[in-house]
């Protein structure tokens, strides 16, 4: 969460907490987003000259984006600014809203330069689109320059190319799994789906095992590695890329888990701080991180939920998964306000006998559409989990097996969230098709 700063009596604080966006485009929210990255433990100050525009910045930083850094807004544009910065050191980054004329935000900039520290930056928003006067911002150190009305993503994705390169890739992502309820098959979706992306894309995915006491990554890819992601998570400050290497199991070319210890004889606390590191050495190092998460709700797992570039909800069609699930994504939208919304998967649908709350009313009381329909069968899923085989790996022509590549498809952005269409014979080559574009 961002800290205030100390308030400044020049320019008094903003303090105001508008309406949610909830009227943005959601896809208009969601292209930038994969653009915006992390933005390191920097501090930030604006200066705004209106409401609307601190609202957006206090939007800004509540965002997962800029968890790490310190973020205070104040009125009062760039002259509180000025007057500001001649008794108190610059932060890392100034933010400065500015409707003057272009010839006089040039010399009231000047004005600021004489009171920033070397290594600050500027980032100025006005109302003016001139090439000419960009330049010349540019020229005189200012960083960037936007034009209002601006969106909190753009902003967003503006710091975050003043503190990464822009021409790198953005670093791997990292999707959450989680259960609604406790044996669900959550474990299960993520270790088949993580394997599905790897064989599609042929890039390298890691599977980082959180449920350190009980998991079944290791026993579901038949290895059983001494070293895993519990040493990391012991001295989460000594992990880097060597240790990470040394501390992964190869399963496939392209796929390796970070397992659990599975064993009872320790206590396993971890810390947010810790489980925070750890996930972003591995994101730093692979393009795609699936995190397997228990059933719990501690701050860490929590935390790694709020902090995931996706979430995928697991859940059987029964009440308690159906109100666990609805709670899940009622968190999730307040906390991840400028986020797409989580995936849901349904599990072990058609089971013998047991009474089900239909798809269609699950959907519709939890506000998703599920990427992803599998029905409850216990020959393939057993014998896979028996065998420590991925389903497609045992019968590549199993329903299930097309279900993953669909969840793949869908996390990835690569399709549309829709169940896919049991039309064609072809389908499966289709979509396996499509992923590789
Ligand atoms: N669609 C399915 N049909 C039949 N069995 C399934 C299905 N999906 C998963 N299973 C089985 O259900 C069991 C529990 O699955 P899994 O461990 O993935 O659940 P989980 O939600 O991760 O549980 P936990 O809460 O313990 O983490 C496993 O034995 C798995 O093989
Ligand atoms: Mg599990």
């Amino acid at each position: 969460m961002s800290n205030q700063a100390k308030p400044i009596p020049s320019a008094p604080e903003y303090t105001g907490v508008g309406a949610p966006l909830a009227e943005l485009d959601e896809e208009a929210i969601v292209a930038p987003a994969a653009r915006a990255r992390p933005i390191p433990r920097i501090s930030i100050q604006a200066f705004c000259e209106n409401g609307a525009t601190a609202e957006i910045i206090q939007i800004a930083s509540e965002d997962r984006r800029l968890a790490k850094a310190h973020v205070s807004v104040h009125m009062g544009g760039i002259e509180a600014a000025v007057i500001h910065y001649q008794q108190n050191p610059t932060p890392n980054l100034i933010v400065l809203e500015s409707s003057l004329p272009p010839e006089h935000l040039v010399s009231e900039l000047d004005r600021l330069a004489e009171n920033c520290d070397p290594g600050t930056k500027v980032l100025v928003i006005g109302q003016v689109n001139d090439v000419m006067l960009y330049r010349e911002l540019l020229r005189r150190g200012v960083s960037e320059y936007l034009v209002e009305p601006i969106e909190p993503l753009q902003l967003m994705e503006a710091i975050s190319n003043l503190y990464n390169n822009p021409d790198t890739e953005p670093v791997g992502h990292v999707y959450a799994f989680v259960g609604a309820k406790g044996g669900v098959g959550s474990s299960t979706i993520c270790h088949n789906t993580a394997w599905a992306l790897s064989e599609a894309l042929k890039s390298n995915v890691v599977i980082a095992d959180l449920d350190l006491a009980f998991g079944t990554t290791g026993l579901d890819f038949n290895q059983d590695p001494m070293q895993g992601i519990a040493d990391a998570l012991s001295t989460p400050e000594r992990l880097d890329e060597v240790l990470l290497d040394r501390l992964l199991t190869k399963c496939s070319e392209h796929l390796s888990i970070f397992a659990a210890p599975v064993v009872l004889d320790r206590d396993y606390d971890i810390s947010v701080e810790g489980c925070d590191q750890v996930i972003d050495v591995v994101r730093q190092n692979v393009p795609y991180v699936a995190v397997d998460l228990p059933h719990l709700w501690t701050a860490w797992a929590k935390s790694v939920m709020l902090q995931a570039d996706e979430v995928i909800i697991t859940a059987a069609p029964d009440l308690a998964n159906l109100r666990n699930a609805k709670n899940l994504v009622d968190l999730l939208a307040q906390m991840r306000r400028n986020d797409s919304k989580p995936r849901l998967v349904m599990n072990m649908v058609n089971m013998p006998k047991r009474p089900e709350i239909s798809i269609k009313e699950f959907e519709s009381a939890v506000g998703l559409k599920a990427i992803s329909v599998i029905d409850f069968d216990s020959e393939t899923f057993g014998q896979a989990a028996n065998n420590g085989q991925m389903i497609e790996e045992l019968n590549a022509k199993a329903k299930p097996a097309a279900g993953f590549r669909d969840i793949a498809l869908a996390i990835t952005n690569r399709r549309d969230t829709h169940v896919a269409k049991k039309s064609s014979a072809l389908a499966p080559f289709l979509e396996k098709f499509k992923l590789k574009l």
